[in-house]
Order: structure tokens, then C-alpha cells, then sequence
């Protein structure tokens, strides 16, 4: 009896008496051979006997696909990615695909490596979420003749499918909220500002102000990092100020928690005193007391749209690897209006 750990199809075949071809046909599921359901009962029977596992590499070899995806994410412990992970690795699974995370953290040269070793490993496809614009690294996807899609992200002069949000009007319609609200002094906690995401969110920030006639405070304009450190020292520079603001419009959710939880140290209530909303709609958004107030990204329509792009790539795939047509898929955020905000009336300090 063969070896079962180490079996082969020629160990298959032996057993079910039948070709090696046929186990082969039966394995790669070959649509194109029509095999009698008894011979295919037979070779199910000695493949599960036998504990077969494919050599994914010899098949990867022969078929000239590895059935893997390379997704790249600039931080996972950022529910709104883990969420987008979770939803394309289901995709992923459903259409015959294993996806490999490969989490940059924000650091160029970690990215830069997952890069490498995506091309290395020939994934059949890559999801790039950049921690940056790094042009090098999106010339070298380029050049690698393998299908992939940039998401949440632009980078310019490439010819592949952008998937992204409307950030402006994700960050105007937040703005907008505030000043519906009656708010005048309203604070923005940014991320870091080489993100189209948060360049654009600010515009939008500057544009529901200018509508309103609010003049622009510079000062009210803090950096973050898109991280709830980076929320909080905002937050506590907001509150130092001799004038602090009275609502506040954070870039994403995990810096409104940072801002939150300074606003509760110095003692004062969201939204009595301050008013704030975050942008993405994680799943905390909605647990938290009081909930957040917050401008939803569809995490399911962005890694929908991302997978149906790279599959259409994949399938059709043009020797130099990229869409005769590239193209930009727009996805429209949406304010969900929850407890973290109140009229400007409704403020202790107000
Ligand atoms: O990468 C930071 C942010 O960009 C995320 O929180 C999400 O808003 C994305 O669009």
C-alpha cells in the first residue's frame, strides 16, 4: 500500500485501476472530459482512501495559475480593512481562490517586500491598498504582466482598473452636518496627508465651510495618523486651544475613539459639549455609547467591485497583463446620523 501522506496519482489510478489521465481529469475537474459516474465514484473512493492532497506547485506549473490572490492592506488591525479582507477572502474563496494578506503596516519598505513576494510567489492576481503612493512599487506591479487592481487609493498614469470612494463628498456631507447643526467652530482631525482618501475628505471639510460662510480656521485643523493614538493628540491639542471647537469631523473612525476617550478624560459629554463624527462606519460605530455619528464606506460594494475587476482581468488576460480598458469605479459614501452629535443649542458650552 502507498505511502498515504506521500501519495501520488499514479497511486490513485492503481488503485481505482484506471489511467493516470483519468485521475488527472477527475482531480482538475476538466470539464471537457465526460467520465462515467461510476469510474468517478472509483477515484474518489481511492483519492480519499489514499488521503491525496494536489501538489499545488506541479499543478500551478502545469496550468500556469496558482490560484492565489495577493492582497495588499497598509494596516489590518484597522477593523475597516479586517472587514474588507474578510469580504474578498469569501469572494476570493467562492470564485476558487486562496487570498495571502500581506499587511504593510504603512511602511513602504514592508510593502515593498509583500510585493516582491507576491510577484515571487506568481499569484494569479494582487488587491493593492498602498500605504502611500509609492511609485516604485506600483511601476514594479505594472511591469509584471500579473493582473491587479488598485483600491481606496489613486495612483496616476497606470493603466488598471481604481476602485475608490468619493471622499470629498463623504467629508463635505459630514462638514455639512455639523454646520446643519449650527455648529461655527468646527475641528478636523486628519490623517496623514500624502492619502488621497484624507486630502480629499479635507476638501470637503474647506468646501461645506466655504458654502456656509464659516471662514477657515487654520488652527481648528489637526494631523493624525488614522490611528487612535494619533485621534487622541489631536484631540488634546483641540482642547488646549483658547477656543476650542464645539463639533468635531475626524477622517476616520479609530481617531473619532481616540478623540473620544480624550474628551471623556477632561471630564466633558459627547455630544452636550462636543459634537463628533468619524468617517468609515466600522462595527464599533454602531456599539459604542453613544454611538457614532459617521460617514459609511460599503465595505461589500468596494470588494465586490474589486474582485469582479480583477476576475474580468484574470479570465481575459492580455499578455501584458493589464485592461485594454482601464477604469475608475466611484463608490458614493453615505452620513449615518447617530448619537455622538447634537444641535450647537444643545451645547454645555454653547
Ligand atoms: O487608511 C486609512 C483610511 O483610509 C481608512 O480608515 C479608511 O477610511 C480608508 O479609506
Amino acid at each position: 500500500m502507498a505511502n498515504k501522506s506521500r501519495s501520488t496519482q499514479a497511486d490513485i489510478a492503481k488503485l481505482a485501476g484506471v489511467s493516470q489521465a483519468m485521475v488527472s481529469y477527475v482531480v482538475n475537474n476538466n470539464p471537457n472530459v465526460k467520465i462515467p459516474d461510476e469510474t468517478r465514484q472509483r477515484i474518489l473512493d481511492a483519492i480519499k482512501e489514499l488521503e491525496y492532497v494536489p501538489n499545488a506547485l506541479a499543478r500551478g506549473l502545469r496550468s500556469g495559475q496558482t490560484k492565489t490572490i495577493g492582497l495588499v492592506v497598509p494596516d489590518n488591525s484597522n477593523p475597516f480593512f479586517a472587514e474588507m479582507a474578510r469580504v474578498i477572502e469569501n469572494l476570493g474563496f467562492e470564485n476558487g481562490y486562496s487570498v495571502i494578506l500581506c499587511n504593510s503596516d504603512y511602511e513602504l519598505e514592508k510593502e515593498n517586500a509583500y510585493v516582491d513576494v507576491l510577484l515571487a510567489k506568481q499569484a494569479d492576481g494582487v488587491i493593492f491598498i498602498s500605504s502611500g503612493g509609492d511609485e516604485e512599487i506600483s511601476q514594479k506591479l505594472q511591469e509584471s504582466h500579473i493582473p491587479f487592481v488598485i483600491v481606496d487609493r489613486e495612483i496616476t498614469g497606470f493603466q488598471t482598473d481604481v476602485v475608490r470612494m468619493d471622499y470629498q463628498l463623504g467629508g463635505y456631507l459630514a462638514t455639512k452636518y455639523l454646520v446643519e447643526l449650527g455648529h461655527q467652530e468646527i475641528g478636523c482631525i486628519t490623517g496623514s496627508p500624502r492619502f488621497l482618501p484624507n486630502d480629499q475628505r479635507l476638501d470637503g471639510y474647506y468646501q461645506a465651510l466655504e458654502e456656509a460662510g464659516i471662514p477657515i480656521n487654520p488652527s481648528l485643523v489637526v494631523q493624525g495618523d488614522f490611528r487612535i493614538q494619533g485621534g487622541s493628540n489631536a484631540m488634546k491639542h483641540l482642547l488646549g486651544l483658547q477656543n476650542p471647537p464645539t463639533a468635531v469631523f475626524a477622517c476616520n473612525d479609530l481617531m473619532a475613539f481616540g478623540a473620544i476617550q480624550i474628551i471623556r478624560q477632561y471630564g466633558l459629554s459627547i455630544p452636550n459639549d462636543i459634537s463628533i463624527v468619524g468617517y468609515d462606519d466600522i462595527p464599533f460605530a454602531q456599539a459604542m455609547y453613544p454611538s457614532l455619528t459617521t460617514v459609511a464606506q460599503p465595505v461589500p460594494d468596494i470588494a465586490q467591485s474589486t474582485m469582479t475587476s480583477l476576475l474580468r482581468q484574470m479570465k481575459n488576460k492580455n499578455p501584458s497583463g493589464r485592461p485594454s480598458v482601464s477604469r475608475q469605479i466611484v463608490i458614493q459614501p453615505k452620513l449615518i446620523i447617530r448619537e455622538s452629535t447634537a444641535s450647537r443649542s444643545n451645547n454645555n458650552a454653547g
